[in-house]
């Protein structure tokens, strides 16, 4: 039987999720996939395209996170050492970390291709790379963002939508 697929659920997930908030579910879906193929296959075309989307989640789609969004849960929570918010920024900074060391190994396996302890480092480390991001997409689709929808107000929602569209166009 073939594995469940998280971003089988997309519809039904954003009918939990209000609609100020679905860019965010809509970069989810396609990391998520790219993700899932990562898993698949060893491909280094595939490997660099995966690595620049993470490249690219992190500096938009993670800062949006922190800078838009935690501070507002953030508002709601009597301490913030601990909770939602200082767990999703942990997980934020693991990922970074493991996309440092990671585009790291690629570099180097791009140098000398031939190695196949090199190449079973990069793939071991990859996959585990991908495994990070796939959960925390799934955690942020089926916790963090219905929370939110049902926790922000009517003014914070439309206030990140503005500022999503102001952030996001095209210059
Ligand atoms: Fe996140
Ligand atoms: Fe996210």
């Amino acid at each position: 039987m073939a594995p469940k697929n998280h971003t089988d659920h997309f519809y039904e997930i954003l009918k939990n999720v209000a609609p100020e908030l679905h860019p965010f579910i809509n970069d989810h879906y396609s990391t998520w996939n790219l993700m899932f193929s990562v898993r698949e296959t060893f491909s280094i075309e595939l490997y660099q395209v995966a690595l620049e989307q993470i490249e690219q989640e992190l500096n938009v789609h993670f800062v949006q996170e922190e800078q838009l969004l935690l501070p507002i849960l953030e508002s709601y929570l009597i301490s913030n050492q601990v909770g939602p918010s200082a767990k999703l920024i942990d997980e934020h900074r693991s990922i970074n970390k493991k996309f440092v060391e990671v585009k790291q190994l690629f570099e180097n396996f791009q140098k000398v291709q031939d190695n196949n302890e090199n190449k079973i480092a990069l793939t071991k480390q990859m996959n585990l790379l991908a495994y990070l991001v796939m959960k925390h997409i799934e955690k942020e689709d089926h916790y963090l963002y219905p929370m939110l929808s049902l926790i922000f107000t009517k003014e914070e929602k439309e206030k990140i939508s503005l500022l999503l569209q102001i952030n996001r166009s095209p210059i």
